[in-house]
């Protein structure tokens, strides 16, 4: 395992820890398909995709972005959560499949808990898997609680991930979320690791503290948020990046480390925060 990478979960795979996101990539695909090229020759590839995005239209974007190095990527994507009934998870995933140009995926995750029984949807999950359609499965939005009914349902070692917001303004997963992925041995994947794009302006206290830490590194504030996110050994981060000059910037998160002092300044800049109920969706 090099240090750009780390340990996803039960799959065992050596993944890198920062990969890229593709939610409103379908607003300018050609930039977009450069982009995502250009991570994947920078190493971040691990693609997180879903049904939703662009209404099948981001899986098609990213169809083009990997023509040609299917076998480089560790492509994720996601079924909604009213297509998981048994049914409608067969043909989600066809219908995925398809649209991405590939036999298997490497992740396929449940967007967020929904109306159909979640035993329904794992046994269509493990059926897929079984069949060579999936190389591993997991959940995405699910608190503390939902994962332990989750890992009771089909028991220890399957669900191989959890998908989650998690940014510095929002770090409400470390209070339980976060160890219990650890617990449960499944990769965290922090969605929104900028907050969508709502990321501490220049000027503020908080970016002149990033700023201070990344002038230090040579990289940019968004890498210092990045490599802070990713402190605990579980947490991969999908930052989306449709300008070609803010995926190399992400880039420098692969291997970038923070001293405990510049964590430390960090996490007072940008505090915790107190436990809330329930992992915000989208
Ligand atoms: N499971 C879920 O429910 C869920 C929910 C939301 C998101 N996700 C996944 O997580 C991924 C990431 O989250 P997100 O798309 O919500 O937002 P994000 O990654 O937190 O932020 C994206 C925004 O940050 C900008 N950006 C990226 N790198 C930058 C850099 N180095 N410097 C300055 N600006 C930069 C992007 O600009 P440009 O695009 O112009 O480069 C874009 O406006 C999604 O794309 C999706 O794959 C999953």
């Amino acid at each position: 395992m090099t240090s750009a990478e780390r340990r996803f979960g039960s799959t065992g795979r050596a993944l890198p820890r920062v990969g890229q996101g593709t939610w409103m990539m379908e607003q300018d695909p050609e930039a977009a398909v450069v982009a995502l090229r250009e991570g994947l020759d920078l190493g971040m590839t691990l693609v997180d995709t879903a049904e939703m995005y662009g209404s099948g239209g981001v899986e098609q974007i990213v169809r083009r972005a990997i023509a040609g190095r299917r076998d480089d990527v560790f492509l994720v994507s996601k079924v909604l959560p009213h297509n998981a009934s048994r049914q409608g998870t067969r043909e989600a995933c066809e219908r995925s499949l398809q649209r991405l140009g590939v036999e298997q995926l490497d992740l396929y995750l449940l967007h967020w808990p929904g109306e159909h029984p979640l035993v329904e949807t794992f046994a269509v999950f493990d059926e897929l898997q079984r069949a060579g359609k999936l190389a591993a499965w997991g959940v995405s939005n699910f608190d503390a609680d939902e994962l332990d009914a989750a890992v009771r349902l089909v028991g220890p070692g399957r669900i191989a991930c959890n998908q989650v917001l998690y940014h510095l303004g929002e770090r409400s997963i470390e209070h339980a979320v976060r160890a219990s992925c650890r617990e449960h041995d499944m990769a965290l994947m922090a969605y929104s690791p900028f907050g969508q794009g709502d990321f501490p302006v220049p000027g503020s206290p908080g970016r002149a503290v990033l700023d201070d830490v990344a002038a230090a590194h040579g990289v940019s504030a968004h890498a210092v948020a990045l490599a802070f996110l990713m402190t605990d050994e579980s947490v991969f981060t999908i930052p989306k990046a449709s300008r070609v000059e803010h995926t190399r910037a992400n880039a420098r998160a692969l291997t970038l480390g923070l001293a405990p002092d510049q964590w430390a300044r960090v996490d007072e800049a940008f505090p915790r925060g107190p436990a809330r109920a329930g992992v915000p969706m989208l």
